[in-house]
């Protein structure tokens, strides 16, 4: 908290992929950028390296991790039986935004990684420089978002820097994440394809092709096979709501509020204050910039950050997601 305008890196940042392969390869960890955010990535068969982005992040270890490859048929080296269900539907979602929970059938997979769950959590990212890494390595890497755990997910080689910079051996630089939000999660296990987790895959063009999908019960998903879930996360160190903007504007002073809005602007607050993150009302880009907006807010001095609810469709679920649990209502 107290390091909020210091840089505290250590790390080197580049586009060498043959430094990150290296240092994965020696057991350490490296930062990646993929099409939602940044990874902190780990060899995934190797109990000891998973441990160290645990330690990194600060993350409790009944959390599990993603393990992410360049292809899907890549995991049958590493003992793993994927589901038909869920082949078709990489076969048009990947490499993208989608991450696959299904059976644990390998025992090649340290437990830390599944958090003892028989379960396995796999993807493929879309991001051209860590897909040439990936299919360099002979094995598929663990890979949260490269913040410190509860905290808002970083979107850019900068972002890694500031707060895991001291952690990690590489940054492996790729510019600004494309999607901005984390992956949609969805769950192969009990026969049915169920939602864990709203990303950059809306549920819409999921439904488009396997029919209708489990979804949460609540607006929201608390669902306890991801335990990740359940915790606040997400949070700003500044106070956040999210919704009803205008009402909770009149109990503050203006020029101690931030906003981040959709498409408008609201009056009296400082316009250098407010982020609106798509002006059009087009929900793909608001997504694109709504961690690096959360993060510009919480280095202002402003007292509380009021975030409007967007529309409930398409990315607009994530990005509700992610403020709901960023909200000090959460
Ligand atoms: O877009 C993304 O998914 C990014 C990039 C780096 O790939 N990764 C990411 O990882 O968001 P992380 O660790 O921040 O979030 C992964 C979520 C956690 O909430 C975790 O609980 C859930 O996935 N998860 C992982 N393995 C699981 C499993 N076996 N069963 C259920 N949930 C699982
Ligand atoms: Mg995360």
């Amino acid at each position: 908290m107290e390091s909020k305008h210091v840089l505290t890196t250590t790390a080197v940042i580049g586009t060498d992929i043959n430094q990150a392969t290296q240092a994965l390869e020696q057991g350490k960890l490296v930062a990646l950028p993929t099409e939602t955010v940044y990874g902190l990535a780990a060899n995934g068969l190797d109990a000891t390296a998973v441990a160290g982005v645990f330690a990194a992040k600060n993350r409790p270890a009944f959390n599990p991790l993603i393990l992410h490859t360049n292809n899907f048929s890549r995991f049958a080296e590493w003992g793993l039986e994927l589901p038909e269900t869920m082949l078709a539907l990489a076969k048009v979602f990947s490499p993208g935004p989608l991450t696959y929970v299904v059976p644990q059938t390998s025992n090649l997979i340290p437990d830390l990684v599944t958090a003892g769950t028989h379960a396995v959590a796999i993807r493929v990212p879309k991001h051209p420089l860590t897909l040439k890494l990936l299919a360099k390595l002979p094995f598929p890497v663990a890979a949260p978002s490269a913040n410190k755990s509860g905290y808002v997910s970083p979107t850019t080689a900068a972002h890694v820097a500031q707060q895991m910079g001291a952690e990690v051996a590489y940054i492996l630089d790729g510019g600004a994440c494309e999607v901005g939000v984390e992956s949609t999660i969805v769950s192969f296990l009990n026969n049915q394809v169920e939602l864990l987790r709203y990303g950059g895959v809306s549920v819409e063009a999921i439904e488009a092709v396997v029919g209708k999908i489990k979804l949460p019960q609540q607006g929201f998903v608390d669902n306890p096979v991801a335990p990740g879930q359940l915790a606040k996360h997400y949070a700003t160190k500044i106070p956040l709501v999210h919704g009803q903007v205008e009402t909770r504007l009149k109990m503050y002073n203006p020029n101690e509020v931030g906003i981040l809005s959709f498409t408008k602007t609201y009056l009296d607050v400082p316009a250098q204050q407010q982020l609106v993150l798509s002006p059009t009302g087009n929900l793909v880009e608001a997504a694109q910039k709504l961690f690096a907006a959360m993060r510009t807010l919480d280095e202002m001095n402003i007292a509380i950050i009021l975030a409007e609810v967007f529309p409930n469709e398409g990315l607009g679920r994530a990005i509700n997601d992610r403020l709901h649990r960023a909200s000090i209502h959460a």
